[in-house]
């Protein structure tokens, strides 16, 4: 079995960010020992230098190999830049032994709310999954904006321009799971063969309502994917079971 912990919206700022949830959310997670950490934007509160040396630092705390994508608020103020040079590459491709591949995107614009993913990296973006077909790959695709409006959060705004555009492509090549975070709200869609999750966030104040500081934990199976929420210093609870896709 394969165990993924999927954490969201840190927002490492002087305001928002709530330290002693992310000591707790760390413990927990370094407790559950999963295969790996995926971080699906937003890990400072306005792409500040200072902001992502300071995550740098709360990131090392994680054991699990963690792979991150920025958010919105992590493009601000040349933080585009400063996520490649202090945490990594942008988009990126991850393949794990011979039939799991995680695929990372960027559907940020610098100083821009608004997601998209454009023709040039959904040209890639097609390319790797033509790749994960052939292969039979079980295959994950990971971006900060929602691609499918997400409940109790208000009017639509920021969900992925090209939303249709990306969504066909992912649900013709039948991507198992596509992770996202931005609206602070953890949601599962499944449409056709493929579950479209959001997490909510991590450690930041910015909460809708009674949302809670949460984390998503999913346990891939040879036959299903078991999809957890867990509130952090709190409830844990089986959020979502789906079978595989038979290949
Ligand atoms: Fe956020
Ligand atoms: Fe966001």
């Amino acid at each position: 079995m394969t165990v993924i912990a999927h954490i969201s919206d840190l927002h490492v700022s002087k305001s928002d960010f709530n330290e002693e949830m992310f000591m707790k959310a760390v413990s927990e997670i370094n407790g559950l020992q999963p295969d790996m950490i995926i971080l699906t934007g937003d890990i400072t509160g306005n792409g500040y230098y200072k902001e992502f040396k300071q995550a740098t630092r709360y990131l090392a705390m994680f054991e699990p190999p963690l792979f991150a994508i920025p958010g919105n608020h992590d493009a601000r103020n040349l933080g585009y830049q400063t996520f490649e040079e202090l945490i990594g590459e942008r988009s990126w491709k991850l393949t794990v032994g011979e039939d799991f591949t995680v695929i990372g995107l960027d559907s940020t614009t610098p100083d821009d709310n608004r997601g998209d993913i454009g023709r040039p990296q959904h040209l890639w973006l097609e390319h790797q999954l033509d790749e994960c077909v052939v292969n039979e790959n079980f295959s994950i695709v990971v971006l900060h904006h929602h691609i499918i409006s997400i409940p109790q959060t208000g009017r639509e705004r920021n969900v992925l321009s090209d939303s249709g555009d990306i969504l066909k492509t992912l649900t013709t090549h039948e991507v198992d799971l596509v992770l996202s975070g931005h609206k602070h709200v953890p949601n599962i869609w499944k449409i056709n063969k493929t579950l479209v999750v959001n997490a909510g966030s991590l450690c930041s104040e910015k909460l809708r309502g009674k949302n809670l500081n949460s984390y998503n934990v999913y346990n891939i199976s040879e036959d299903e994917i078991k999809i957890y929420l867990h509130n952090v210093d709190g409830e844990k609870f089986l959020f979502g079971e789906y079978p595989r896709n038979k290949i």
